[in-house]
């Protein structure tokens, strides 16, 4: 079988409310990441990272999870995600009953797997798996994302054998789908063709998800290089924000507006809405006071459909007007 093809069709993650959200240091209120999250059903995302089960200790951002989970809408269109690291955290998204599905987290480094949640690598593949099987055990799904997969904030290179070692022992729990991040943006293209190449060689037909940093300027082609080896599902966040509180000097998500526009311009649909995500975008700025990474919502609007059609039609109407004779002007 072949996942080599560029895909027409594309599936977006929006995870701006947890990842993006859980490094800031200003508090964001329980109000404005609900707004945050209908907005992102308004410009089309149908799934959504909408916070995480974990020590308020440890990620104070993310202490309102409960009280997110209890005003999130009434959609049956839109798969409601909870990110947990222990059972515990397991327990406590499937308590709420509006988690549709479980994101359990294993991470490819002992260094990091420890500072990130007390467990070794094969200790949270062990863990994820029990997650999972949780999940399904409640009527819900249950995915895996191996963290710090294309590289470690403490002890650099990780083994690609160990990350597609640990990809072959969670596809036996029956994941969902199997996510690559790269937490600390380390990644290039050409790693992310052969992990995933590598990983896809393990885990049969399990659907593949790729999750991108920008720290350091690769975020977009390492998504492109993802499509071009047929991983169909793509995490990103509104504005580029986000990072992990526990990788030193993690920033933020590949941005949700740029990979849209990317992936329309190279003609994979997404079914996202670029203007309504520039303006949520905008929203965002204000609610976070600060200018957002995302570079899409800070250019114009490049014309295309209707608005190029209604803008060609006005200039026409102009050049009338003044009796110009528009091809001679161009
Ligand atoms: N939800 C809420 N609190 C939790 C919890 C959960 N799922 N799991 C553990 N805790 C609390 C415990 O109540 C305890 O609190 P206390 O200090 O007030 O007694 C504390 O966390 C430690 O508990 P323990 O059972 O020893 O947990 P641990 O040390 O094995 O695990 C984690 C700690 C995993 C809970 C913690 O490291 C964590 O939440 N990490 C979050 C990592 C994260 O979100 N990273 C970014 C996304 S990848
Ligand atoms: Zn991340």
């Amino acid at each position: 079988m072949s996942h080599s093809a560029a895909l027409s069709r594309v599936e977006i993650v929006e995870v701006a409310p947890r990842d993006g959200l859980q490094n800031e240091k200003t508090e964001i209120s329980t109000a404005d990441k609900l707004a945050l999250i209908s907005r992102a059903i308004a410009y089309g995302a149908r799934r959504i990272e909408v916070t995480s089960f974990v020590s308020p200790k440890a990620v104070p951002q993310m202490a309102d999870a409960d009280a997110v989970c209890a005003g999130l809408p009434e959609r049956d269109d839109v798969t409601y995600v909870g990110l947990v690291m222990n059972l515990r955290g397991a327990e406590r998204a499937l308590a709420t009953g509006r988690i549709d599905q479980l994101g359990a987290v294993a991470v490819a480094s002992d260094a990091f797997a420890h500072a990130n949640q007390r467990q070794t690598a094969m200790g949270s593949v062990e863990v994820a798996s029990q997650i999972v099987s949780a999940a399904k055990a409640a009527g819900k799904s249950g995915q895996v994302t191996i963290g710090a997969a294309f590289g470690c904030p403490f002890t650099g290179e990780v083994d690609e054998a160990l990350v597609v070692e640990m990809a072959a022992a969670l596809a036996q729990c029956g994941p969902a789908e199997i996510g690559l991040a790269d937490t600390i943006g380390v990644a290039d293209p050409a790693h992310v063709a052969r992990l995933f190449a590598a990983v896809r060689a393990v885990v049969g037909d399990i659907p593949l998800r790729a999750h991108f940093h920008n720290t350091r300027g690769t975020g977009l082609a390492n998504v492109w290089s993802a499509v071009q080896a047929g991983v169909g599902i793509i995490d990103a966040s509104l504005g580029g924000i986000g990072g992990c509180p526990f990788a030193p000097g993690a920033s933020g998500n590949v941005a949700g507006e740029d990979v849209a526009y990317m992936l329309a311009r190279a003609g994979v649909s997404t079914g996202y809405d670029l203007p309504q995500m520039v303006d949520a975008a905008q929203w965002l700025g204000g609610v976070m006071g600060r200018g957002l990474p995302a570079m899409v919502s800070r250019a114009p609007l490049f014309p295309t459909g209707v608005v190029a059609a209604s803008a060609a039609r006005a200039a026409a109407k102009l050049a009338a007007q003044n009796d110009i004779q528009v091809s001679e002007k161009a």
